[in-house]
């Protein structure tokens, strides 16, 4: 039998040099003459080790790591393929820190499987959720979502079964099923990651949905920059048709739902839900105002959910599982497990899923293990573009919606960025302003104006004009934009800026000036 050589195919480990180190394993193990099968498989998210490649061996996956197609030879003579010892030798990939400490639910089996075989998605206990749900009332579904304590993960944080069971009562013809697969934040990419690892469980999320809800149709939308996410989530849908989870009799129920996905054109705003649907209508990026809201007058006009890549892939596990083991993890009123995507100037940067509750310390630190370039932590982004900037000393913030929230911050879609003491936080404040600037819709004043005037006035102080009157005005322009605004692009823009100018002070006084005139 074939020995299995596992080598990503995501994006991230793609960017890596995955592909050479994949053709360089095949054509070793040609003049080696060795029985090789390498198989593309998602990445289990440990960005400092990609390109990692596996090998299937009597005692386990093993794992290598990062290598690079120059050191295939040499894995080859340390009989890799058996397990043999070398300096890039990771051990079982199971027992490697980083996956170890983490609790995968979301993601249990994103890195473990071939992403377009159902056959190894099923082996691995997928479907099981759905094969539930089939059981299931509508109404029983919607309440075990509800009862698991889900809230969206693309920002916003509201209840899912909430969501769900309004478009659920709402009469309709034709209702739809809409996933966020946008993922405009900075430092995210676990809609991309699971998209590209494990989009069985996003089908089977937005089948669950659709059960709910009585929804037959649902869309994908995600962003023109993902060509191999739009890619794999197509082959798996077709895959998914050919064996009849998807179409007129999902697994022999006698059920419906079908789905497409749709390309953005690339614009931030987009990501807003209703944004997104005048999007899908073929209409202007622009922020329709609510009410109605989209689960009434959603798509075209009729009941729509719209959640986010990460919120539908987590209904399978609570069907399979039950809502109770699943609202066992976490704290407060953040119930489950939350993808944390580590990202910056971190050592470890990568996807962590972990029960919320972690803080905020532990998170960068400890998991993320400080700064690459070995300098001290000076600022952490979390949450996007619309984040705070949270400095060392609010780094006992557990991760949790109402926690960050009490401190000024948000956790968004779970993205979490790392600065060194190099950063200039007047520099970012301004950034943030001349990002909503650029990324406004144009739909209301404070934003489409705001925005503007905020870059001139950072420009201002940036130049030492009459620094006290800018900081107040400043700070009034936030609170414009924080209450007038339509949409949480300009509604949110004031937390970086103003946690900068907060916690960061001595970045907007005088000695800072020149950083930022450059
Ligand atoms: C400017 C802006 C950009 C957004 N971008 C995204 C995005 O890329 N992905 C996402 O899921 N939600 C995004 N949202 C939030 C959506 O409007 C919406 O709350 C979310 O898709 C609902 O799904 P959920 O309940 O599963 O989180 C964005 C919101 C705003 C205001
Ligand atoms: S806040 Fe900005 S993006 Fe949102 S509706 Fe207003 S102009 Fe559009």
């Amino acid at each position: 039998m074939s020995i299995k050589v596992y080598v990503p195919l995501d994006s991230g480990s793609v960017a890596l040099g995955a592909d050479d180190v994949a053709t360089a394993i095949a054509q070793k193990a040609t003049t080696a003459g060795a029985d090789v099968k390498v198989v593309r498989n998602g990445s289990f998210g440990m960005y400092w080790l990609e390109p990692m490649v596996e090998v299937e061996t009597s005692h386990g996956r093993v794992a290598y790591g990062p290598v690079t197609p120059e050191d295939v030879d040499a894995l080859f003579a340390a009989d890799f393929l058996t397990g043999g010892e070398h300096k890039l030798y990771l051990g079982r990939t199971e027992n490697i820190p980083f996956l170890k400490s983490q609790t995968r639910l979301t993601f249990q089996r994103c890195g473990f499987i071939d992403p377009v075989s159902l056959e190894d998605y099923r082996a691995y206990d997928g479907l099981t959720g759905l094969k539930n749900a089939l059981e299931m009332t509508d109404e029983q579904i919607v309440q075990s979502v509800t009862d698991s304590g889900l809230r969206g993960r693309g920002g916003a944080g509201f209840p899912t079964g909430i969501k769900w069971k309004t478009v659920r009562d709402a009469p309709a013809d034709q209702k739809y099923i809409v996933c966020n697969a946008d993922e405009g934040d900075s430092g995210t990419f676990a809609d991309r990651m699971i998209m590209e690892g494990e989009p069985f469980v996003l089908i089977e999320g937005m089948i669950i949905a659709g059960l709910a809800t009585g929804a037959t149709k649902g869309y994908v939308y995600t962003r023109s920059e993902y060509p191999a996410a739009i890619r794999i989530m197509n082959e798996a849908i077709e895959v998914a048709r050919a064996n009849g989870v998807l179409g007129d009799n999902i697994l022999g129920s006698g059920k419906t739902f079908d789905m497409e996905v749709r390309m953005g054109a690339g614009a931030y705003v987009c990501g807003e839900e209703t944004s997104l649907l005048n999007s899908m209508e073929g209409k202007r990026g622009v922020v329709r105002a609510k009410p109605p809201l989209p689960a009434l007058e959603g798509f075209m006009g009729r009941p729509t959910v719209v959640n986010n890549v990460i919120s539908l892939c987590s209904v399978p596990v609570i069907l399979e599982k039950g809502a109770d083991y699943y609202r066992d993890f976490g704290m407060g009123r953040s119930r489950g497990t939350i993808p944390i995507q580590i990202a910056g100037n971190v050592k470890h940067g990568g996807l962590y899923e972990v029960g919320f509750g972690l803080t905020l310390g532990e998170i960068v630190e400890q998991i993320g293990g400080g700064t690459a370039t070995g300098r001290p932590i000076k600022a952490v982004q979390v949450g996007g573009p619309l984040g705070a900037y949270f400095p060392k000393e609010l780094f006992d913030t557990p991760f949790d919606y109402e926690e960050f929230a009490k401190r000024d911050g948000l956790i968004g879609h779970a993205g979490v960025v790392v600065f060194d003491d190099t950063v200039d936080l007047m520099k970012q404040a301004r950034f943030a302003m001349e990002f909503c600037a650029i990324e406004s819709c144009g739909k209301c004043t404070p934003c489409r104006i705001g925005s503007i005037r905020g870059t001139e006035v950072v420009d201002k102080l940036t130049r030492g004009e009459d620094p006290e009157l800018q900081i107040e005005l400043l700070t009034d322009l936030c609170n414009t934009m924080k209450f007038g605004s339509l949409c949480a692009l300009g509604g949110f823009t004031p937390y970086p800026v103003m946690s900068a100018l907060t916690h960061f002070p001595d970045d907007f006084k005088p000695h800072a000036l020149d950083i930022a005139a450059e």
